[in-house]
């Protein structure tokens, strides 16, 4: 029977492959208590290597009522997380911004913003209510530079960049909000983004993972309002620049 980890948990979304997934598997190798959001249950991941499992719930992001239900019987047992990473994204389209299918936009632009929105509207009440806790935004450098061909993908993460700034703002000492770019990452997003050769060399998800799990490790431990409102790259936090 798992009890409420006194450090507090994380809380991740997208977890059924990629990036997300492997960082389940690397927060539970660093010891840290991981709550992971997957609408595929089946394929989320979580080895339970700590002293704590992982723990899924089964959602689509985009559900609102069946967030709500699981986030209250979340909140329930285990109390608020220390840390929230909005890691679930879709890329489905690279051109011309003219020629994106509506249905493209209105999905990526509900699954990369909309839910992050409604989801920081559910959840910051609560930790500000327990005077802790972090928003994590997983950004990328389209969302940073301005590029052509990522058509709403690039607007959605040029809106998690303002809305991760606006809280930032917003948020009362000690709660905090950053994006982060993990670079590249050999996921099934990045195969689609680059067909073809890829100009970059991507790392595997696991390689990546881990010194992300670590950096969360220390922000739980440590709190993470020095980095309230900034704009990472994992590459710096690996570097030691950070
Ligand atoms: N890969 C890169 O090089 C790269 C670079 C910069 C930033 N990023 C960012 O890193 C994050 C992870 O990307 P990735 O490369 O790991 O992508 P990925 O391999 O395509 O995985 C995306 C994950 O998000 C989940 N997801 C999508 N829509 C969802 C929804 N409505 N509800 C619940 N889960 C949903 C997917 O679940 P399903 O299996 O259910 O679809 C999957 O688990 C994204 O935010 C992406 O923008 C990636």
């Amino acid at each position: 029977m798992k009890t409420v980890p006194p450090e507090g948990y994380v809380l991740v979304t997208g977890t059924s492959r990629g990036l997300g997934r492997a960082l389940v598997d690397a927060l539970c190798g660093a010891g840290v208590p991981v709550v992971s959001v997957s609408r595929q249950p089946g394929n989320a991941s979580g080895r339970a290597e700590g002293p704590f499992q992982a723990r899924t719930f089964s959602a689509d992001i985009t559900d609102t009522p069946t967030v709500d239900r699981e986030l209250d019987r979340l909140f329930g047992e285990w109390g608020v997380p220390a840390m929230v990473v909005h890691n679930a994204g879709v890329l489905r389209y690279r051109g011309v911004q003219w020629e994106e299918p509506e249905e493209s936009v209105r999905e990526t632009l509900d699954v990369n913003i909309t839910a992050p929105v409604l989801w920081v509207a559910r959840i910051v009440p609560e930790m500000v209510k327990a005077g802790l806790g972090g928003q994590v935004f997983l950004s990328s450098t389209v969302g940073r530079d301005n590029r052509t061909g990522w058509g709403s993908y690039a607007l959605s993460k040029w809106a998690i960049e303002a809305l991760s700034a606006n809280l930032s703002r917003e948020l009362p000492e000690p709660l905090y909000s950053f994006t982060l770019n993990p670079g590249p990452v050999e996921t099934e997003m990045r195969r689609k983004a680059y067909p073809g050769k890829d100009p970059a060399n991507p790392r595997p998800p696991a390689v990546v993972a881990r010194p992300m799990a670590l950096f969360f490790r220390t922000l739980i431990e440590r709190g993470g309002r020095k980095y309230n409102g900034s704009k990472l790259n994992l590459d710096a936090i690996e570097g030691g620049k950070v």
